[in-house]
């Protein structure tokens, strides 16, 4: 069926419209330099939600919200009892965030759905697109929350307790959301409460710099690397900067330079594969004439092999406490997603169809980590990535063209007509 039918709906995708969707939600959170900061459970957030439901109602999807406040929009299939094939991203943006990181996937995934409305392409089993709820984290970390819940890899309230900067707890500005959209029509929490997808599909900008360099219009991704954060607390006594002797203190400031030098030498790799990052520092009380009594930091390390994840992430415990010069220190891990390789049936799709459709691909593994990481286990799983300027992401400066936008969402409709008719 695809191969006659597909045509017609890539055909149907809209360059122009997808841009102007990308367009209206870039405002809800607009920052300097074509950025957007629209963080998890924000008002922004809700008004991002509210605007991509008039569109999915306006094309007669019918939209349900989970416990979670993952958000689905479902083209109803021609054999609806069949396990749909599941397509989206995220709403949420980093702080100093771009306009698609995310936001496109989920519009990708209503633009192939309204393609294939348009060319009159019926599949038979159901297509959903679903924006997950705070994959990002950085206002409430983790990331992947929605999807984590929905795979069954964390109970739903796992979360309730996290505050953001300002102390509001994640559990109560989802409970927020859930009341302000009470009107939704509530569905079971992924797999926990009933089967799983047939396949998973996620589009979404590379951030990074291959498919640019290579000239190439799609990145077939076959996997992607493993995450693990950690929050180091480090105790002190704080002290008059004056008047303390430093052989007198325990400054928490110049034992994480210490750890943080430790944790350096840690993550040596002469290759550099393994990514070591302290993105994030909290100092209090965070005065120039006070020696500071406690000092916390993240930690953001990656590596595509699970054994030297689980290795040197293991080892952050013990180089931690040996690097200790006067404070004592706790380590918190707070979000493992385990590296993966998708199962060859969607990266296949994705590079039958994109070939077909006469562009250039590359097979490739994502260094981002995604909500796909979490359905991967579920269900067959893959990703369609699309250049970006430069490689930049999570940065105002983000920017894919609206022409590789459209060759993605060209290649989205296809996978899910050829998917959703197996
Ligand atoms: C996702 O935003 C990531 O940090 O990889
Ligand atoms: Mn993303
Ligand atoms: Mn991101």
């Amino acid at each position: 069926m695809s191969g006659t039918v597909a045509p017609n709906a890539v055909a149907a995708v809209s360059e122009a419209r997808q841009w102007d969707r990308l367009m209206q939600m870039a405002k809800l959170g607009a920052i300097p330099g074509d950025g957007v900061n629209r963080g998890c459970l924000t008002e922004l957030d809700r008004q991002a939600r509210r605007l991509l439901i008039s569109w999915a109602e306006g094309l007669g999807l019918a939209v349900s919200i989970d416990v979670l406040g993952n958000l689905f929009l479902r083209q109803e299939g021609t054999e609806p009892g069949l396990a749909p094939v599941l397509t989206g991203s995220h709403m949420d943006s980093q702080p100093n965030g771009g306009r698609f990181d995310g936001i496109w996937g989920v519009i990708a995934g209503l633009e192939a759905v309204q393609a294939l409305k348009e060319a009159g392409v019926a599949t038979k089993r159901p297509i959903e697109v679903v924006a997950w709820t705070n994959e990002e984290g950085s206002r409430f970390a983790p990331g992947c929350m929605g999807s984590m819940a929905y795979a069954g890899y964390r109970p739903p309230e796992t979360w309730d307790a996290v505050t953001d900067n300002e102390g509001l707890t994640f559990g109560a500005e989802l409970k927020k959301l859930l009341e302000l959209e009470a009107d939704l029509p509530r569905r079971g929490l992924g797999v926990v409460d009933g089967p799983a997808p047939f396949a998973y599909v996620e589009a979404h900008i590379e951030q990074g710099p291959r498919l640019e360099a290579d000239g190439l219009d799609i990145g077939v991704v076959e996997g992607i690397q493993g995450s693990r954060w950690f929050i180091v607390e480090i105790k002190g006594k704080s002290d008059h900067a004056g008047t303390t002797p430093l052989r007198l203190r325990k400054d928490a400031v110049q034992d994480m330079l210490r750890v943080i030098a430790a944790l350096n030498e840690l993550t040596q790799d002469p290759d550099d594969v393994l990514r070591f990052t302290v993105g994030r520092i909290e100092v209090s009380p965070n005065s120039s004439n006070s020696v500071a009594e406690t000092a916390r930091f993240t930690i953001d390390l990656r590596h595509p092999d699970k054994q030297v994840l689980t290795e040197r992430g293991d080892a952050i415990e013990r180089v931690v406490q040996g690097a200790l010069k006067t404070c004592t220190a706790t380590v918190t891990e707070r979000f493992n997603a385990a590296p993966g390789t998708f199962d060859p049936m969607v990266p296949d799709a994705v590079e039958k169809a994109a070939k077909a459709q006469g562009l250039g691909t590359l097979r490739m593994a994502s260094g981002a980590f995604h909500d796909a990481q979490f359905m991967m286990p579920l269900c067959p799983t893959g990703m369609i990535f699309i250049p970006c300027r430069g490689g930049v992401s999570h940065h105002p400066s983000e920017y894919s063209e609206p022409g590789q936008l459209a060759a993605g969402a060209r290649v989205l409709a296809a996978v899910l007509a050829d998917l959703a008719n197996r």
